[in-house]
């Protein structure tokens, strides 16, 4: 059945090539305007053409139902403004007519941004002595068995460190065994890769390069400042020969898609991050929205969608390999949740640890990241390729430099194992990270036996730990997952170190019935309303006590909205079953004017399937999200082949006896939050109603009012939450799960104020 469905998979792609419905490059955005539209699979994009007089210019990546159309350029959105015309027609006329611009699900007029900053810091070396006699003899021992002989290698501390004996990649042991990279290809989607580079030559992947930013074939590196594509290939794949270092991988073919020189459309991106996905085996990432500490932002929907198509689909559907640079915005207070990227469950979010093994200043933490590996610090940054013919730096550096030496580790991975699933390759990352306990950074122990560290993940990657793992690695079954109902909340958030906590428990029969074994990924989708968002910081608890920081608060991020419909995302915990209550606590962590509610959140638990026969794919993200405010009735909604006139009237019926007891629900609601109200209690208390099993929960806001330090704790009928009473300043929280069994203890990790003193308690300055 699975290889059915890869042969069907295969077919398609091959087809789609021969069909020509590939999108036509190049385009010109100075003539033409370009729109993206998701049809109706019912509707030729002709039909669409012809009626909106544009011109019909190929698909959207691999995207099913994903056209683009252009036309000449135009101040005016064509297709908005047939759509709003028709919509006026339709309220003037009562024409309920059924229209060719019905079929438009979702359209996109394409504007150049220019939004994803590269993850280079310009690392502040101090000099420093040298020694490490013994190491150096064992090093060149290995560069003549390997025939080395690249003039930077001893440089190449990353790859063999003979000083800090045991901070490296770990990877010489791998390449002795001849696992160098061969058979795997890795794209540098980036600002070029300058394939002139007689260190990158060799290895260059014309087939699975593009440049986006001048439509053309070749990413030639052509600003002065589009270095960064050219050093991160370096890394990965720079060729043994007489020139520079070394790559990682460096049997492994290396590709450049060009973005990040100038503004691009939603279509070219969506398209870079899908380009030539049968044969780009990883894409390394080394960027993202600014690490500003004030931003948040996700990619656009055709960009979400040509990435879960490439994991779905890409390496004849065993999954395209995303590696994203988790960001260098530790000092502002940035958090890798905040970027849409690097928190998305398809990539690998790979951040910073410098040579000394200490956390840099710049690497940002969060509940996404993955593993660390090694890059600039305080003594000594990545030595590798740069753009020139023989050209090398010594000064590469952030994030950016962590993740290419992740990607390249991974190409050695699938070199003996093509035959693992993106999935795969992540349990192999968390299996076999060697966490680092050097600095003051806490771990905690997740439901797996691993430690996890917001800071370093599940630790450094260990090249060697994780090829060996990789040989008898029995591939994991297919993905499942359990969606948990909206939660809806709506109470205010209190200040200070007290939190607002929200519980929904899963039974083992919601995971059976879901068909899902054990958790690897957890999101929280949530709508927070706030004053300034900086303020806000967001735990997730799981059933066995593990906590995530899903958010933490950040100086500057003065926006005054909370999060609206954001999604966090949670490695931590990984291996979990997933049963029992989990809860997601909200905290206002500043005492200020600014204030907020909580208004509701959503859990999603992906992972293992139990049964691999029954699994199926995601459906593509938000088909139904973005459907044109007009299309008549979305697809959720059965139209039982009536005509569009009798559905009306059908639907309006409905609509009206729920109206009624939508009305009816409310006064009784009312009716009992007045009888609640009158109980008369001192804290503030709310309701909440579960969906999932009318099962009914009460929250209570814990109480910290006389100075008292023991937490207060009710019962009443239902369960009853003392969510929790803060014990002076060291932010413990208690509270009992209302059922009578013993209280549990949390201690609260690393949050807020208090991880940035450990920080820079923690790191040389
Ligand atoms: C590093 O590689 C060596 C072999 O070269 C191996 O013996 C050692 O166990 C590896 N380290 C880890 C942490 O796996
Ligand atoms: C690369 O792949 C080909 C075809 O699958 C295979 O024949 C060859 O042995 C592989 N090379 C290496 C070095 O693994
Ligand atoms: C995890 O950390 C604890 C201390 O916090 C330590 O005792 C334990 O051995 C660690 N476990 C692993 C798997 O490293």
């Amino acid at each position: 059945m699975r290889k059915a469905f890869l042969w069907a998979l295969l077919w398609a792609g091959a087809c789609s090539v021969c069909s020509g419905a590939k999108s036509s490059r190049p385009r010109n955005y100075e003539t033409h305007d370009y729109y993206a539209l998701h049809l109706d699979s019912s509707t030729s994009p002709q039909e669409i053409a012809d009626y909106l007089n544009l011109e019909h210019d190929g698909q959207v990546g691999d995207l099913p139902d994903h056209h683009i159309f252009k036309a000449p350029k135009h101040a005016e959105d064509i297709v908005q403004d047939a759509i709003q015309d028709l919509k006026r027609r339709r309220r003037r006329k009562r024409d309920l007519e059924p229209h060719v611009l019905d079929s438009i699900k979702y359209d996109q007029k394409q504007v150049l941004r220019k939004r994803l900053v590269k993850r280079s810091v310009i690392p502040h070396l101090e000099e420093r002595a040298r020694s490490g006699v013994e190491a150096k003899e064992e090093r060149a021992a290995v560069a003549k068995e390997l025939s080395i002989a690249d003039p930077i290698f001893d440089e190449q501390w990353h790859i063999y460190n003979t000083q800090e004996v045991g901070n490296d990649l770990n990877v010489t042991g791998v390449w002795l065994q001849g696992i160098t990279g061969h058979n795997a290809t890795v794209c540098i989607i980036d600002d070029g890769l300058d394939m002139d580079s007689l260190d990158l030559k060799p290895n260059y992947f014309a087939a699975g390069s593009y440049d986006f930013n001048d439509q053309v074939k070749e990413p030639k590196p052509r600003l002065s400042d589009d270095l960064h594509g050219t050093r991160c290939a370096g890394e990965v794949a720079a060729a043994r020969n007489n020139v520079c270092g070394i790559g990682v991988a460096y049997d492994a073919k290396v590709s450049g898609v060009r973005i990040l020189s100038k503004p691009i459309s939603d279509i070219d991106e969506a398209e870079s991050v899908i380009y030539g996905y049968q044969d780009n085996d990883i894409y390394s990432c080394s960027w993202g929205p600014p690490d500003d500490g004030q931003t948040m932002e996700a990619p656009g929907i055709l960009i979400r969608r040509a990435m879960v198509k490439a994991v779905q689909a890409g390496r004849a559907g065993k999954g395209t390999i995303y590696v994203f640079a988790a960001g260098n915005g530790a000092l502002n207070d940035d958090n890798c949740n905040f970027d849409g990227y690097t928190n998305s469950i398809y990539s690998i979010t790979v951040g910073a640890v410098d040579r000394m093994d200490r956390h840099p200043y710049y690497s940002e933490k969060c509940s996404a990241q993955l593993v660390v590996t090694y890059s600039s610090g305080n003594t000594d940054a990545i030595h590798t390729t740069d753009v020139g013919v023989n050209k090398c730096t010594k000064t590469h550096g952030g994030t950016s430099a962590a993740g290419p030496l992740a990607a390249g580790v991974y190409a050695l991975v699938l070199s003996i194992r093509p035959d693992l699933t993106w999935r795969d390759m992540q349990w192999l990352n968390v299996m076999t990270a060697v966490p680092i306990y050097v600095d003051g950074t806490e771990w905690q122990t997740t439901a797996l036996g691993k430690n996890y560290s917001h800071q370093y993940g599940y630790g450094k990657l260990d090249a060697y730990a994780i090829v060996e793992a990789a040989k008898t690695w029995k591939n994991v079954k297919p993905q499942a997952w359990y969606f948990a109902p909206w939660i809806h909340v709506k109470a205010p958030v209190p200040q200070g170190d007290k939190g607002l906590a929200s519980i929904f428990e899963i039974t083992e029969q919601m995971l059976t019935d879901a068909n899902l074994e054990r958790i690897e990924h957890v999101t929280v989708t949530m709508n927070v309303e706030h004053t300034r968002r900086g303020d806000l910081s967001v735990e997730l608890r799981s059933p066995s006590g593990v906590v995530s920081h899903l958010s933490t608060s950040r100086k500057t991020d003065e926006a005054h909205v909370g999060y609206v419909d954001w999604t966090f995302m949670s490695v931590v915990h990984w291996g979990d079953s997933g049963v029992g209550k989990w809860t997601v606590v909200v905290k206002d962590t500043i005492e200020n004017e600014h204030t907020g509610t909580f208004i509701d959140w959503k859990l999603k638990l992906f992972g293992e399937a139990r049964d691999e026969k029954v699994a199926k794919l995601l459906p593509l993200p938000g088909e139904h999200d973005d459907d044109a405010d007009d299309s008549f009735l979305p697809s959720p909604f059965p139209t039982f082949g009536l005509s569009k006139r009798t559905q009306v009237w059908m639907y309006g019926a409905l609509a009206l006896i729920l109206a009624f007891c939508a009305g009816v629900g409310t006064y009784l609601y009312v009716q009992r939050r007045k009888r609640l109200r009158n109980a008369g209690r001192e804290g503030y208390e709310f309701e909440m109603l579960d969906e999932q099993d009318d099962e009914e929960v009460a929250l209570v806001e814990g109480k910290r009012s006389g100075g008292a330090a023991k937490p207060s704790r009710q019962r009443r009928a239902g369960e009853l939450y003392d969510a929790f009473a803060g014990e002076s300043d060291e932010e413990e929280l208690f509270f009992s799960d209302g059922e009578g069994s013993e209280d549990r203890r949390y201690r609260d990790e690393d949050e807020g104020e208090e991880s940035d003193a450990n920080e820079k308690a923690g790191s040389p300055r």
